[in-house]
C-alpha cells in the first residue's frame, strides 16, 4: 500500500501540519508575545486543508470515482480525527497566548467557540462503526450539524477579518474557500437524483 493510502497518513500530516505551524509563529514572530499569536493564527489555518478533505471527501468521490477519491473516501474518518488534533493544537496555543497577553476572551466567542469544540470532540469519538450503530439516523444528523457548525465558525472569523485592513485579504480567501466547498457540496447533492436517469 502506498504511504498516500495509509489510514495513518491523514494523522501524519496533521501532526507534521500543526507542529510546523507552532514553530513557524516563534521563528518568525519578532518576540516571544507575536510568536504565540502567530503560533495560535497558523495552527487554525493549517487545519484548514484538513477541515476541507474530511468535508469534501464523500462529495468529491460522488462527483468523480477515481484510485484518489476513493482512498480519500477510505481516509475521511481520519481526516476528521486529523482535524480534531490540529485544533487541538490551536486550543493550546490559543490558551498560551491569550494567557501571556493577559486578554481573556469576550463570552460569546467563548460560548461560539466552545461549542465548536464540543462538536469536534463529540464527532472524533462518535466516529467509530459502534457509535454509527447505536445512533442510527442521528448519527448523520449529529455529522452534518457539527461539520457545518464548524464551518460557520470558520466563516464567521474569516468574514469578520474583512473590517481589518491588514487581515482583510485573508479573511476574502477564507471565507471564499469555505463558500466554495459549500457549493462545490451543494452541487454534488443536487446532481446525484439526476445520474439515477
Ligand atoms: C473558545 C474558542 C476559541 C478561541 C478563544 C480562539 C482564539 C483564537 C486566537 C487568539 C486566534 C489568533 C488571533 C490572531 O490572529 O490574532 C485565533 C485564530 C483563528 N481561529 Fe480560533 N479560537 C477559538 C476556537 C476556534 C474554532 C473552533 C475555530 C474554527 C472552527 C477557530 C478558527 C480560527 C481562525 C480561522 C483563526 C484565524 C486564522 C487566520 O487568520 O487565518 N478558532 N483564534
Amino acid at each position: 500500500m502506498s504511504l498516500l493510502a495509509s489510514r495513518w497518513t491523514p494523522l501524519l500530516i496533521g501532526l507534521l501540519l500543526s507542529i510546523g505551524a507552532v514553530g513557524a509563529g516563534f521563528i518568525t514572530g519578532t518576540e516571544h508575545l507575536e510568536g504565540a499569536q502567530l503560533s495560535a493564527r497558523w495552527t487554525s489555518r493549517v487545519g484548514v486543508p484538513v477541515f476541507l478533505t474530511a468535508y469534501l471527501a464523500s462529495t468529491l468521490f460522488r462527483l468523480s470515482k477515481n484510485d484518489l477519491t476513493k482512498t480519500l473516501m477510505r481516509q475521511r474518518r481520519q481526516w476528521g480525527l486529523a482535524f480534531a488534533w490540529t485544533h487541538s493544537v490551536h486550543l493550546a496555543a490559543l490558551i498560551y497566548y491569550l494567557v501571556i497577553a493577559k486578554a481573556p476572551p469576550e463570552l460569546i466567542t467563548i460560548l461560539g467557540g466552545g461549542l465548536a469544540y464540543f462538536m469536534i470532540y463529540v464527532m472524533a469519538l462518535t466516529s467509530n462503526n459502534w457509535s454509527m450503530k447505536l445512533l442510527g439516523k442521528n448519527w448523520k444528523r449529529l455529522h452534518v450539524f457539527g461539520i457545518h457548525y464548524i464551518w460557520f465558525i470558520y466563516v464567521f472569523i474569516y468574514l469578520g477579518r474583512l473590517a481589518d485592513p491588514e487581515l482583510n485579504h485573508v479573511g476574502m480567501v477564507g471565507s471564499g474557500i469555505f463558500f466554495v466547498a459549500l457549493i462545490i457540496r451543494l452541487y454534488a447533492k443536487w446532481r446525484k437524483p439526476l445520474q439515477k436517469h
